[in-house]
């Protein structure tokens, strides 16, 4: 797989702020994360990529340079919000800007933080583009308002460079790259307790990183298609090496075990304070009824944030599937909700639509048809698989949005997929 996105663009932010030279392999080849390099570039910082390693040379926290443009971060969110809370504190003016659907996604998330630590940042109604004027920053106790990995990230990233103590806390656990890679560049990153049930974790600042030497493991996210396609076709059986299993993204592999999907993970080892392994996957030769309880809410949506499209059409194969509480799904890269229902109904599939999630009624055969991916990569993924399951053509529209996370998509499928044409 290639390499995880989310632990790519840290690894990059991170880099660039460490001193000296740090060198990565399997860094993500996605448009998302090209966009936080060439992001970086145009901040001064040396970046160069030779074979599958990148050597970043980072010179210290207040090392950036203004620069000359606006920086576009594409169509990633990350690469934004991560960003705006390194260049709350330089000493400069700069631009954060983004395509049709990244300037159209809600930023004040992190602008009203980042403004609690002294940011000047200012927005257009709460959107990209954003002018962030470098200033001191303060250190602030902060109680995240939507579970985001993102906006934890923003505030701890600014934390580096405040005066004092950065606490973020957070009820739901998001994806904790971010405290992870700070620990493995050097940083004593504080994990607490709050009350009964909440989470902390605060930095100290100014600090320092010391650059390091790492391997990105592969992306659970994008694994995730092909472990549901091996799964579900009959006769398939598919091992997938050197991916990330960190407990805040993996939840995937675990909904599919208890479903009484085979999948496994083994040979499971640490490797820049990230778990990693190999996953085996083999199709099920019983007949799937599955769990006609199936719910997924709560606690579990932010660590299946990313695949739950994949579970709606998983859901469709076997007894359904329900998710709720999952509002923040209108809010990506395109409204992944309305996305998944009108899409997998199209397929013949019945479906119910609520506010924070929907109902997919199982098991039904789909039928292949024209899906509109509305230019959102992880949504023609997902109707990718679906379309391998349904009986007929199935024709994905815009399909190159894939690159935004996994420009190889369709070629590393077609690669490894039989008795169909891709
Ligand atoms: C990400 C966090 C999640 C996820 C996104 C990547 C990250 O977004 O959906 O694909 O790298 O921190 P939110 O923080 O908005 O939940």
């Amino acid at each position: 797989m290639p390499g995880d996105k989310s632990i790519s663009h840290r690894a990059a932010m991170l880099a660039a702020l460490a001193n000296g030279v740090s060198r990565i392999r399997n860094y993500a080849n996605s448009g998302d994360c090209a966009a936080t390099l060439s992001c970086l570039r145009q901040l001064g910082v040396q970046i160069e990529s030779t074979g599958d390693e990148l050597a970043i040379n980072g010179g210290g926290l207040g090392a950036f340079r203004e620069p000359a443009g606006e920086l576009d971060c594409g169509n990633s969110g990350t690469t934004m919000r991560l960003l705006a809370g390194i260049l709350a504190a330089q000493n400069f003016v700069s631009t954060l800007t983004g395509d049709v659907s990244l300037n159209s996604r809600p930023m004040e998330r992190i602008v009203e933080p980042l403004a609690m630590m002294g940011a000047i940042i200012s927005s257009h109604d709460g959107h990209a583009p954003l002018e962030v004027s470098g200033a001191t920053l303060q250190g602030i106790d902060y109680e995240l308002l939507v579970p985001s990995a993102q906006v934890k990230s923003s505030i701890l990233l600014a934390g580096l460079h405040a005066h004092g103590k950065t606490k973020v806390i957070e009820d739901q656990p998001t994806r904790d790259h971010t405290e992870r890679l700070l620990r493995h560049f050097g940083l004593a990153v504080e994990s607490g307790v709050e009350g009964a049930t909440k989470r902390s974790i605060t930095v100290t600042g100014p600090t320092q990183l010391r650059a390091c030497e790492f391997s990105i493991p592969g992306d659970i996210s994008s694994a995730a298609y092909f472990i549901a396609a091996a799964a579900l076709l009959p006769g398939s059986s598919l091992q997938i090496d050197d991916v990330g299993l960190n407990p805040t993204r993996s939840l995937f592999v675990k909904e599919l075990q208890q479903l009484g999907l085979n999948v496994e993970t083994f040979d499971v080892h640490e490797a820049a304070n990230e778990p990693v392994g190999n996953i085996s996957v083999r199709a099920t030769d019983s007949h799937l009824e599955g769990n006609a309880q199936w719910t997924i809410r709560g606690l579990a949506i932010p660590q299946l944030i990313d695949e739950l499209p994949l579970l709606a059409i998983i859901g469709s194969q076997v007894g359904g599937i329900e998710v709720r509480e999952a509002n923040e799904l209108r809010l990506k890269e395109s409204d992944r909700i309305a996305a998944t229902v009108s899409n997998l109904r199209e397929m013949g599939a019945r479906v119910e639509e609520f506010d924070d999630g929907f109902r997919v009624f199982g098991p039904v055969k789909l039928r292949g048809t024209k899906i509109d991916p509305r230019g959102d990569h992880r949504i023609a993924m997902a109707f990718t698989v679906a379309g391998l399951l349904a009986d007929g053509e199935t024709e994905i529209s815009d399909s190159e949005c894939v690159a935004v996370s996994f420009p190889e998509f369709f070629e590393l499928l077609e690669s490894v997929v039989q008795n169909r044409s891709i």
